[in-house]
This record gives structure tokens, C-alpha cells and sequence, in this order.
């Protein structure tokens, strides 16, 4: 059961749900959270069996049963707001929430999201990280903002592009990067106050001008300049 009565979290995706997965890994291996639900969009969504082997209430919001967008959005808020958490994790959660939903989840809804934000918000990330000749890829875990893949960004993992990378094995190399990264970060969340302060993100009141960077101990840093 993933529940270490920490940090309360509802974790929304829409597929593989390999970071969910990360998360509960964690949890059940001492990390302080309680994961009190898994939402998912898309009724057949993997994820959900994972969470539902772990003891984990699974709710579905499928937006092909909603008229609009706003119906859809009303329906997941409730339901988030349902479980009570004190923060919201998007992981893998492929639909766009409007303006209304978002502000009621502001400061305590989180995204990861596979590229070095501001770079490629959007698609096909690593295909575009390649095009570009970039030599650095990565990905970022970023407060949910009504922009897409918009907000601040909190966290970042950071790896080299190497001259035989496809878009499959930079994905495949990424993956496991993303996990450490999502634990660490709500990790974070769990033991720090992490708050949104005119538009900064401050950690224990401190302003966090760029992001923190995963290092090779799967500890957040603060950048050097900081
Ligand atoms: C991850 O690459 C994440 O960065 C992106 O969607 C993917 C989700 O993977 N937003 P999973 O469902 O957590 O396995």
C-alpha cells in the first residue's frame, strides 16, 4: 500500500505511468508520501493497473464522455479535490487543462515533462533535440501554469547527446533520469517548502532563481551561481 502518511498526492496520467510507478517504488521504500489516487484520462491507461496493484484508488475522467473541455476540467477538479492532496502530480498526463482548473491548482500542481524547458515544450522532444544537433537533452518537473509546458520550472536532469542517439534510445536513456528526478522533486515538496512567490519559486523562502539540477547521487542542487 503506498501510503507512509506524508506528503498527500494525487498523481494524473494518461498511459504507461512508469513515473507513478517511481513514485510508489519510492513510497513503499520509506519515501514520505501517501499517494491517494491515481487519475487517469484514458480508461485503459497501464498506470492504472500498477496503482491498482499497490492498493491505490483509481478514478478515471475520461474527456471522450465530456461535451468540452470546461465539462472535462470541472469533473477532474472535483475528483482531484475529492482526495485532498496537497499536491497534484501530472505524469505522462497528455490533455491541456484550461485557465479555471489550473488556477485552483496553483502553486500545488506539478508536471515532468522530457526536454531542458524553456527548450521544446510540446512533442516529440527528443526527435527535435536531435534535428537541432543539441548537445545536452534533458528533463524538467515545472509548476503547472495555463501555458503549455509554460510554468516555472523547479527541477531539471541534465544528460549528454551522443553521436549515435536515435529519438528511442535518448527516450530510453532519459526514462530512468525522469524517475530520479520525479522522487527527488517530490521528495522536495515532502521536506522543503516550495512556494510561488510573485511569479519566483522560493524553497524555504529562498528565491530559487534557476532551476535545482539533478546530481549523479540523485540530489537536488542549487546551481553554482546561486
Ligand atoms: C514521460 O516521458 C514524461 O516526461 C512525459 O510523458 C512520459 C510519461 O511516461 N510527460 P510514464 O507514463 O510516466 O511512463
Amino acid at each position: 500500500m503506498a501510503s507512509r502518511g506524508g506528503l498527500r498526492l494525487v498523481v494524473l496520467i494518461s498511459g504507461r505511468g512508469s513515473n507513478l510507478g517511481a513514485l510508489i517504488t519510492a513510497c513503499e521504500a520509506g519515501l514520505a508520501i501517501e499517494i491517494a489516487a491515481a487519475i487517469s484520462n484514458r480508461p485503459g491507461a497501464a498506470g492504472l493497473q500498477t496503482a491498482q496493484q499497490h492498493g491505490i484508488a483509481c478514478e478515471v475522467i475520461d474527456h471522450q464522455d465530456y461535451p468540452g473541455r470546461e465539462a472535462f476540467d470541472a469533473a477532474l477538479l472535483a475528483c482531484i479535490e475529492a482526495y485532498q492532496p496537497r499536491l497534484v502530480v501530472l505524469a505522462g498526463f497528455m490533455r491541456i487543462l484550461g485557465k479555471s482548473i489550473v488556477q485552483h491548482l496553483a502553486g500545488r500542481s506539478i508536471n515532468i515533462h522530457p526536454s531542458l524547458l524553456p527548450a521544446y515544450t510540446g512533442f516529440n522532444t527528443h526527435e527535435r533535440v536531435l534535428a537541432a544537433g543539441d548537445p545536452e537533452h534533458g528533463a524538467s518537473i515545472h509548476f503547472v501554469s495555463d501555458e503549455l509546458d509554460g510554468g516555472p520550472v523547479i527541477s531539471q536532469v541534465r544528460m549528454p547527446v551522443l553521436a549515435q542517439d536515435t529519438a528511442e534510445t535518448l527516450a530510453a536513456r532519459l526514462l530512468p533520469l525522469e524517475h530520479r528526478l520525479m522522487v527527488a522533486t517530490v521528495e522536495l515538496f515532502s521536506e522543503h517548502s516550495v512556494e510561488m512567490r510573485d511569479d519566483v519559486i522560493h524553497v524555504d523562502k529562498k528565491p530559487l532563481p534557476t532551476p535545482l539540477v539533478l546530481d549523479a547521487d540523485g540530489r537536488l542542487c542549487r546551481t553554482a551561481d546561486q
